[in-house]
């Protein structure tokens, strides 16, 4: 298969999530999905936001658009929200839910740019939660039909597919650690509902069409230990956000380092005849998304605990150090990470890679109509400079896509984290957008790969 992306150059894009822009949430027949039922609840979301108008994207569709246009990259990577097209989960499909993606692909087509779709960024149908969500198998098998109603539709225009975007915080984030939807702490059965997650992907990787391009976005992590002390923890920890998702789909099997963590996949019941088959070498490409690097520890050290300290059953007590500088959501700045993860990841999986995601929250202020954002245009700059230089190192990395073209419902943290390369401005009823200088930066970005030149570019 001709891969989309070409290897000789590095493509840019920019990504958004339909739960994160779209609003719109009981419109054209959309049922409840589980982060509308989350976040309806006091105290999950840090400002009490929700997702019911978020961007406005849904209404916006022309006016996103011309700024995906006048940035001038070649990709936009979006998602697909389930509960638009089957609102129950499986069974009835809603033409109005596919016919705003539908609009959205001819957009970009029209204006010269390609669409990336994304199945699930984590909107699933409340319904199907309702039924286990992804601690239940059946939820892998809706999930495998609903992938086959969205490429029916879209198949013929859309070249690039994911299936998941970060499955390890749809299960550790909603099922371990209870941070994000469906909010529940079910200790080690987040491991059975990262199981079912693998295998909704490869039962979906089997319905689409031999020849579309297929792979899955990982968050996966490089792990550096901060000390001697921290080496269990780090086996596990690394277990747990990188070889548990790698393992099956290279290897077609979970490697002891997984087991010792996760014993529940040891039970036949689980892990059934045929499932690690199916997933084995059943990505065509990988997407990596890349914010910052772990280096676990041991707890009692002189400072808060980390909040995602919970997201890792049968690791142990463990605790995360995060160095300086660090973003407003107070992760650490780290480029040589994204380096070493592209460079440790090709080697491991041998497919092309794409950066799905890579961005930076800063608190931005909009002064006389102007966001200058100097700090997250370093941030890209050193991320992009580290992928080109994986690239010489030897990865097959084909594409960088910046994490984000809007400010958004960024999750927990309601709209108080923004990542946007466009300010939305959530004082005024019309929701305005106003391009940052970031914006500009990725503008020239694009124009000088049009010219030949090599990534990234200072001007
Ligand atoms: C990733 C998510 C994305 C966004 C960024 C900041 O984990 O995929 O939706 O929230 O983080």
């Amino acid at each position: 298969m001709t891969h989309p992306l070409a290897p000789d150059r590095l493509a840019l894009g920019v990504a958004t999530a339909s739960y994160q822009i779209e609003g719109a949430v009981d419109e054209d027949g959309r049922s409840p999905s589980i982060w509308d039922e989350f976040t309806s609840r006091p105290g999950t979301v840090r400002d009490g936001g929700d997702g019911s108008r978020a961007c406005d994207s849904y209404h916006r569709l022309d006016d996103d658009l011309a700024l995906i246009e006048d940035l001038g990259v070649e990709w936009y990577r979006f998602s697909i929200a389930w509960p638009r097209v089957v609102p129950d989960g499986t069974g009835r499909v809603e033409p109005r839910g596919l016919d705003y993606y539908d609009r959205l692909v001819d957009g970009l087509l029209a204006q010269g740019c390609r669409p990336a779709a994304t199945l699930y960024h984590w909107d699933l149908p409340q319904r199907l939660e309702e039924a286990g969500g992804w601690l239940s198998r059946d939820t892998a098998r809706a999930f495998a039909d609903y992938a086959a109603v969205v490429h029916e539709r879209l198949g013929d225009r859309v070249q690039l597919w994911s299936t998941h975007n970060e499955p390890w915080c749809a299960a550790y984030l909603g099922y371990a650690a209870g941070v994000h939807a469906p909010g529940r702490r079910e200790g080690g059965q987040a491991h059975v509902a990262a199981h079912h997650l693998t295998l909704g992907h490869a039962w979906a990787r089997q319905v689409l069409p031999a020849d579309a391009s297929v792979g899955i976005v990982l968050n996966l992590v490089p792990v550096w230990p901060e000390d001697d002390a921290a080496r269990d923890v780090a086996r596990g920890l690394d277990a747990i956000r990188n070889r548990i998702w790698l393992d099956p789909l290279v290897d077609g099997a979970y490697s002891d380092a997984v087991l010792e963590v996760a014993p529940e996949l040891r039970s036949d019941d689980v892990v059934r005849d045929g499932d690690l088959g199916a997933m084995r070498g059943s990505v065509d490409w990988l997407g990596i998304n890349y914010y910052t690097p772990m280096r676990p520890a041991l707890p009692g050290r002189d400072a808060p605990p980390h909040p995602e300290r919970h997201a890792y059953p049968g690791v142990g007590d463990l605790d995360l150090v995060v160095r300086e500088p660090r973003t407003d959501i107070g992760w650490e700045v780290e480029a040589t990470g994204l380096e070493e993860l592209l460079r440790t990841t090709y080697e491991r999986v041998g497919v092309p890679l794409v950066v799905t995601e890579n961005g930076a929250a800063y608190a931005d202020q909009l002064v006389d109509g102007v966001v200058d954002d100097p700090d997250r245009i370093a941030y890209l700059h050193d991320h992009v400079a580290a992928t080109e230089r994986a690239r010489d190192a030897g990865a097959d990395v084909r594409g960088y896509f910046v994490w984000t073209l809007l400010d958004n419902f960024e999750w927990a943290e309601g709209y108080t984290k923004t990542f946007g390369l466009v300010h939305v401005d959530r004082t005024h009823q019309d929701l305005p957008r106003t391009r940052k200088s970031s914006f500009g930066w990725v503008q020239r970005q694009a124009a000088a790969l049009q010219r030949g030149a090599r990534l990234p570019v200072t001007s």
